[in-house]
């Protein structure tokens, strides 16, 4: 697989469900109405919206992507007529004759969006829409003070890319669903704003999101120690605040193909 997303814990991921669900919702919302399509959700975690994407496009069949096997092992329970599942790398995924590709909250796991996104247009029959959600939240001290100690603590044993600076500016996203030759689009970066009961929330959040990457590299007391360190830092950084109004920004963006 192209990244390391080996330990996600889909309770510790659904700890903020509600918040992480509204943009996935946004992200529907782009979607032309569509007569029994085809779809696949790249990145589907735990399968809970794949299952909500099936029922609300009305589709006949849609597959989900996913790597991570407790994330596909909840998935399981969402499988039924119309609905599977499969293990796969959505960074190397090919498919074909699909009306609707979307993917909430995954894309920024691999590199290259450029490539990546050319490979899953392709996946697109005439008049499919590309509908994609990706966080956009780098320069957030949540973000900057877990890159500066990655690189501190880790070195060259740093995960790449842990805080996903890979993501592009909107106005790149749109500028490549045109040359992609999407004959319409909506691109926007939109900031959701999560009110928490304490910064320490904020820890809780990246724990379901960005430090599953060091899961991988740091053993399990090495973990809970460089957690440790990654709590003490934030807190100093984001200062004595309760609750705590954590704004996020997220990229979301839309295509579809001529008819
Ligand atoms: C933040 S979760 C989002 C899950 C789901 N789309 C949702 O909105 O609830 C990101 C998911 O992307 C998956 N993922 C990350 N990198 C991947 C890759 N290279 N190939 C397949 N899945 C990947 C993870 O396993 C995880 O389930």
């Amino acid at each position: 697989m192209s990244s390391v997303p080996s330990a996600w814990n889909p309770d510790q991921y659904n700890r903020f469900a509600a918040e992480r669900e509204q943009p996935f919702w946004d992200l529907v919302a782009l979607l032309a109405p569509a007569d029994a399509p085809v779809v696949v959700d790249l990145g589907c975690g735990d399968g809970r919206l794949t299952a909500a994407l099936h029922d609300r496009s009305g589709a006949t069949s849609t597959l989900g992507v996913d790597s991570s096997p407790s994330m596909l092992a909840q998935a399981g329970g969402h499988q039924g007529p119309g609905i599977r599942f499969v293990q796969a790398d959505i960074a190397t995924w090919t498919g074909e004759g699909y009306d609707v590709v979307l993917s909430n909250a995954a894309l920024h796991w691999v590199a290259d969006h450029r490539r990546v996104l050319r490979q899953w247009s392709e996946a697109l029959g005439p008049g499919g829409q590309l509908a994609v959600q990706v966080p956009a939240n780098a320069d957030h001290p949540s973000h900057i003070v877990l890159q500066t100690l990655a690189e501190e603590w880790l070195g060259s044993r740093a995960p790449a890319d842990p805080v996903a600076t890979n993501v592009l500016a909107p106005a790149a996203y749109a500028e490549l669903l045109h040359e992609l030759g999407f004959a319409s689009q909506q691109v926007r970066l939109q900031v959701y704003g999560h009110l928490l009961s304490s910064r320490t929330e904020v820890v809780e959040w990246v724990k379901g999101s960005s430090l599953t990457r060091f899961k991988g590299v740091l053993g399990p007391d090495e973990f809970d120690r460089f957690v440790a360190e990654y709590r003490r830092r934030l807190e100093h950084a984001l200062g004595d605040r309760e609750p705590y109004f954590y704004p996020f920004k997220r990229v979301l963006f839309w295509g579809q193909r001529p008819g």
